[in-house]
């Protein structure tokens, strides 16, 4: 956080399955599981295009949070269903050290494309749809602190959460 390049938005991606876009994701699926991360989105690497990668098995960082598939999504697009706003405790690998609770919507439609450019089209809710919003919000320049209404739920996690393991944050 204080990167310019985390305030900006990113370019769609034109062409797929390029040894280009595969060593980007490579890349960013290293950094994720290095830093034991739900998601990452490439601008966090520094890279401004509109790819995003999550996934969700067990994850010491998120201990209670449900299972999201293993995801590469480029050029998505959310359309919320119903206005049901659910908060929930949210962590970046760029606001390191610090969880937040943001209120996200509980449910929606993504759509974009995987890395060979074959479409994606799901119907989500709860932690998935949480993690999908908190990605793609990088795309546009949004970081999760943006997004808080209280920022008196702002903290340290080993203040807030001081059981949760937490090696790299
Ligand atoms: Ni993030």
């Amino acid at each position: 956080m204080g990167d310019p390049r985390l305030l900006e938005v990113s370019r769609k991606i034109e062409a797929f399955g390029t040894p280009e876009l595969l060593a980007l994701i490579e890349d960013m699926r290293d950094t994720m599981v290095h830093l034991d991360g739900a998601g990452l989105a490439a601008p966090q690497i520094g890279v401004l295009q509109r790819v995003v990668i999550f996934g969700v098995r067990r994850n010491p960082r998120y201990p209670d949070a449900e299972e999201v598939p293993e995801t590469v999504l480029i050029n998505p697009l959310i359309e919320t269903l119903g206005s049901e706003i659910e908060e929930g405790w949210e962590g970046c690998l760029s606001v390191p050290g610090l969880r937040g609770l943001v209120p996200r919507y509980l449910r929606l439609r993504y759509r974009g494309a995987d890395q060979f450019g074959a479409p994606i089209d799901r119907i989500v809710d709860g932690f998935h749809a949480r993690v999908v919003q908190h990605e793609c919000d990088h795309l546009d320049g949004i970081l999760y602190p943006m997004r808080m209404p209280d920022l008196s739920k702002l903290g340290f996690t080993d203040v807030l959460f001081p059981g949760l393991q937490d090696s790299e944050d």
